[in-house]
């Protein structure tokens, strides 16, 4: 058996690599044959602090490593309560991901047999009652079986929760189970695997297994075995992974964020591309919803969350106008607890980009029970919200690292299009010329886009820079520049710590105008003048109105508007583009502004306080 550092290594690069899901606290935790216990190191901050102690005080050689970056639900982030949890005997570390509903009661009749805890988390809950079991089996069987040991560990709990565990009596093996959290393995050459999101180890191979629910897998080199909580064996999906790891480096920017926003255009591209016949018709083959089901839906509920929430929204004006179906959007957290109308005949679409997001992931189930067709619209494979859905149209943004969603968001509401034009074609609510018109519009996006990233970086940043200290912003518009707005509010509270508010231009004399005083910011969204859009002289009034009560007013407009040009102090421009594409340029120096004022105040852009990446917990 051999031993070495690359289990700790490989673990650590993961571990740096999935940081963006969680960064209160790190540790790892390793095996290896003639260890008596396992060995570990766990410290509250950042990776680096663990890397930090790691480089004072090395772990030694192993066969087998397990890691783990925490954002934490059970307990303050601090060393006691960071991953991994070592049984009482030290003999077994595990790791955990999610909520252990009966950890109360377990904790309670282990501490009345005499086990003691250290942590206030539901993960050491689980860590000594895996050792308990797995000494028991022991005490059966006559030797260690941690596989076993984990599956019947899986049937006790209740709860939400992907587990690792790794036991120095059988050091060449991980085992895992899996309820309502990410787990995939990583297929290798002699080596194998385990990890909430490919990220980890793509670097390493890009084959992969998802592993489904209440399943338990176990790895051993290059063999993997996965069987449900009985130990029945099941079939695991394989997928390839389709993009390198090199999406998943910083290239040379200065954050991930940065990268990200500079790769919307790509985003939108990536999406579109493969989806149209010769001919220029949407071929979504991919979906797996036969044409009649399609033609039957007779209204759209969006069940998402934040940033997601808000392209449906967008989606919705489209839609609707497109295809004359009824668009309802729902945050997937209110969704359920309501009575939603849902019939056979509503197309649930489920918008996500990590796939993981348990408010998204319940509403669909909900909606499931009640016989509507769900459709996810996902940026990961792998995840559990497309592996639960109906039909999945995935976006093709590549990895989003940052927590701030930025090219996931144009490249949902690039699909979310696709979506509604296919709807059109599907059941002839437009004629063929009028989509391929629109087909075209939205293909002409990635350069306009990059019109914007190119035309409005410096003005944004200065404009950053000189509003650094003002404490509160609000962003109006109107149509789907309304939800441009509630998006561009988002961007710049979650990294810049501003208080912030989007709203309807509209409502701002029915309560929002009171908020106006000298020098408040308040960033517009203007809609095109052209085509005698209405709503664009509207929106020029709702600039005079702030204005006239001391706003300093900043205008997202089209090129050239001379009204704006006379009203607002500073404008984002953006090229010439239909109404209905309009958020896909308008939202980018939003993107941009909320990046600048966050450097600006010299926050970690990539990572914000409070937040992680894929909120797996309800
Ligand atoms: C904001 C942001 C969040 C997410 C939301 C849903 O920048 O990233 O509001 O949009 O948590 O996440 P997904 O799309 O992964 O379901």
């Amino acid at each position: 058996m051999t031993v070495s550092t690359k289990p700790l290594d490989v673990c650590l690069q993961g571990l740096g690599r999935l940081e963006y899901r969680g960064y209160d606290s790190a540790g790892v935790a390793c095996a290896a044959p003639g260890m008596d216990h396992v060995v570990w190191c766990k410290k509250a901050g950042r990776l680096s602090v663990l890397e930090n102690e790691l480089a004072k005080h090395p772990l030694p050689p192993a066969q087998t490593c397990i890691g783990h970056t925490r954002w934490a639900t059970n307990g303050e982030p601090s060393d006691i309560n960071a991953h991994p949890h070592i049984s009482q005997d030290g003999k077994i570390a595990l790791i955990h991901n999610g909520i252990i509903e009966n950890a109360n009661q377990l904790k309670f009749n282990l501490q009345s047999e005499g086990y003691n805890f250290v942590s206030q988390t539901d993960s050491e809950v689980a860590a000594k009652l895996l050792g308990k079991i797995a000494n028991r089996i022991i005490e059966d069987t006559g030797k260690p079986d941690l596989f076993a040991a984990v599956r019947r560990l899986g049937k006790m709990l209740s709860g939400t929760f992907a587990i690792l565990a790794i036991d120095v009596r059988q050091p060449d093996v991980v085992c895992a189970i899996r309820r309502d959290e990410p787990l995939v393995v990583g297929l290798g050459e002699d080596e194998s695997f385990l990890a909430s999101d490919v990220t980890a180890f793509v670097a390493y191979t890009k084959n992969a297994l998802e592993i489904g629910q209440d399943n338990a897998v176990m790895i051993r080199g290059g063999r993997v075995e996965a069987t449900d909580f009985d130990g029945n064996p099941v079939e695991a999906r394989r997928f390839t992974v389709d993009w390198d790891a090199s999406a998943v480096e910083k290239g040379g920017w200065d954050s991930f964020m940065d990268k990200e926003i500079h790769e919307d255009p790509a985003s939108v591209r990536e999406t579109l591309m493969g989806r149209f016949d010769l001919d220029g018709n949407i071929v979504l083959d991919e979906l797996h919803i036969d044409e009649s089901t399609l033609k039957n839906i007779d209204k759209i509920t969006v069940v998402a969350c934040g940033t997601a929430s808000y392209a449906g929204f967008i989606a919705k004006y489209a839609i609707e106008h497109w295809v004359h179906i009824p668009v309802e959007v729902a945050l997937a957290h209110e969704f359920r607890y309501r009575d939603p109308v849902l019939t056979p005949r509503t197309l649930v679409v489920a918008i996500s980009q990590s796939g993981e997001t348990m408010d998204t992931l319940m509403a669909i189930r909900h909606a499931r029970e009640q016989d509507s067709k769900v459709l996810a619209i996902c940026n990961t494979q792998g995840s559990s919200i497309p592996r639960e859905s109906d039909a999945v149209l995935y976006t093709h943004a590549g990895p989003e690292i940052a927590v701030a969603s930025t090219k996931a968001f144009v490249a949902q509401i690039t699909a979310c299009y696709l979506l509604g034009l296919y709807l059109a074609q599907v059941k002839g609510a437009m004629y063929r010329d009028e989509i391929h018109g629109v087909v075209q519009g939205l293909r002409a996006m990635p350069g306009k886009i990059q019109w914007v990233l190119e035309h409005d970086a410096d003005v944004v940043k200065s404009t950053a820079i000189a509003l650094v200290s003002r404490p509160a912003f609000l962003f109006l518009g109107r149509h789907v520049g309304y939800p441009v707005a509630l998006e561009g509010a988002l961007k710049l509270k979650e990294i810049a710590y501003a208080f912030t508010q989007g709203f309807a231009a509209g409502e701002l004399k029915h309560g929002p105008i009171a908020l106006v005083e000298e020098g408040v910011p308040v960033v517009v969204i203007v809609p095109s003048a052209r085509q005698g859009n209405v709503l664009h002289d509207k929106v020029v009034s709702n600039i005079e109105e702030v204005k006239a009560r001391g706003a300093y007013t900043i205008a997202v407009a089209e090129e050239g508007d001379p009204d704006v040009e006379r009203y607002a102090d500073v404008i984002f421009w953006r090229p010439q583009c239909p109404t209905l594409m309009s958020p896909l340029v308008d939202v980018v120096p939003l993107q941009l502004f909320a990046m600048d004022m966050a450097n600006a105040k010299k926050l970690d852009v990539d990572k914000p306080r409070n937040l992680a990446k894929s909120v797996t917990v309800e």
